[in-house]
């Protein structure tokens, strides 16, 4: 059990350990992770456990019109704008039980431990779950929280379908109806500052056995989708000249992108995570595919040209096909806030926590938040960096030194009524 001086409470290490072996059962594979992508069954149950924990408290819970959950413990100054917390439940495909789950149940542990001293903090703290973090289901990433910041439509976010044709306002029609007795609000929540605990999802802080990564900013990314339209035609039959294979149109384009966007410095970030082939018959030539690009880089003005590099070379004709791209989400890298970094450096600090500043490879919903707010993350070690992965692993120690972290940076955050 960790020291902690007054007046920081000291967090309850094996119950945060317990709750994620808990969340760690909705959407079990059987291999080691999970499969609780956004809105789905598995996400709404997983919810439902986190409010059963938090209405045992009394804390209330209110839900936005994109599907953000907000839980609130009350502070002695409710007129203030709270300090805010959270992270996402929603899962990849094959996700593993930490991304994101982490920084919820790190966030309700914070809430409780101050609970547990029986401590009055001036503002109220709001944990917050983000809906559609992961935009595996319904691209793109980090849905929720860009519709809370207005930085995507609330409209286009509800229109979004996923392969099934299911929309994300049928979807969260049938979350909200599963989750009674969630109060509503209305869009645009914001607060004092917001601080995300994660994994890093990276290598750097177990190669270097730093405990703490202090997250100065995230890197800029960009996501598309490339369709390309062919013309079906039989597999046995039509000489190569005068077909119009989407396939072969794909493997050109990929391959002139490749070479475009070569980074030798390795930096830039450039990913084909989807890949659909239609009609997918073994006896038809391709008339149809589509695929995603996800590109990362933290440097604004280098992503705006690889962005654009795409964009051109995504278009008009290629073997015979036609090729567009769509732009599904572009956002720059961002700086968040010194002093919420200072009051991470100073918890870490406080604990012994080996820490180091960094900034984050991966997106989050902090990216956004800090559109509205004064933000900060913090980031503990992962084994081997894997992560997107059900191999994703984190030590039970190094968890417990993050959730008290955060939990410090919170309290200190919310004792300050200025
Ligand atoms: C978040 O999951 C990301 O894609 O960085
Ligand atoms: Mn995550
Ligand atoms: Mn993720």
């Amino acid at each position: 059990m960790l020291d902690t001086p007054h007046p920081y409470p000291v967090i309850n290490g094996p119950r945060v350990i317990e709750r994620h072996q808990s969340m760690a059962a909705i959407g079990a594979t059987g291999r080691g992770g999970v499969n609780r992508q956004a809105l789905s069954a598995e996400d709404t149950q997983a919810r439902r456990l986190l409010l059963s924990w938090c209405s045992a408290r009394g804390y209330a819970s209110e839900i936005d019109p994109i599907g953000n959950l907000f839980i609130r413990r009350i502070g002695k100054r409710p007129d203030l704008p709270p300090v805010m917390t959270g992270s996402h439940l929603d899962s990849q495909p094959t996700g593993g039980n930490y991304d994101g789950v982490f920084g919820v149940l790190a966030g309700l542990e914070a809430l409780e431990s101050i609970d547990d001293a029986g401590l009055e903090t001036e503002r109220s703290i709001e944990l917050v779950v983000w809906m559609n973090e992961e935009g595996s289901r319904f691209a793109p990433p980090t849905m929720g929280s860009a519709v809370s910041a207005g930085s995507m439509s609330l409209e286009t976010a509800l229109g979004v379908v996923d392969v099934e044709g299911i929309s994300v306002r049928e979807a969260l029609d049938g979350q909200l109806a599963a989750l009674k007795g969630v109060g509503r609000r209305p869009l645009g929540s914001t607060g004092h500052a917001y601080v995300e605990a994660h994994i890093e999802q990276g290598p750097v802080l177990e190669a270097e056995r730093q405990k703490i990564g202090i997250v100065t900013g995230i890197q800029g990314i960009c996501s598309l989708e490339v369709d390309i339209t062919g013309f079906e035609a039989h597999a046995g039959t039509t000489p190569s000249r005068s077909r119009q294979d989407a396939f072969v149109a794909a493997m050109v384009l990929l391959e002139r992108l490749r070479s475009e966007l070569h980074d030798p410095e390795d930096v830039l970030r450039f990913t084909v995570g989807r890949f659909n082939v239609l009609p997918g018959s073994p006896n038809t030539v391709p008339g149809h595919v589509t695929f995603t690009i996800d590109l990362r880089h933290p440097g604004a003005d280098h992503m705006q040209r690889c962005c654009e590099t795409i964009r051109k070379l995504a278009s008009g004709t290629i073997e015979r096909c036609a090729v567009s791209s769509r732009l599904l989400l572009r956002s720059d890298p961002v700086q968040f806030a010194p002093w919420i970094a200072e009051e991470i450096r100073l918890a870490a600090a406080r604990h012994g926590a080996p820490h180091r500043i960094m900034i984050s490879g991966a997106t989050h919903d902090s990216r956004y938040a800090s559109c509205k707010m004064p933000t900060g993350m913090l980031f503990i070690p992962c084994e081997k960096g894997i992560s997107h992965n059900e191999a994703e692993k984190v030590c039970p120690d190094d968890l417990t030194i993050g959730a008290q972290v955060l939990s410090d940076a919170v309290c200190a955050l919310a004792q300050t009524a200025k």
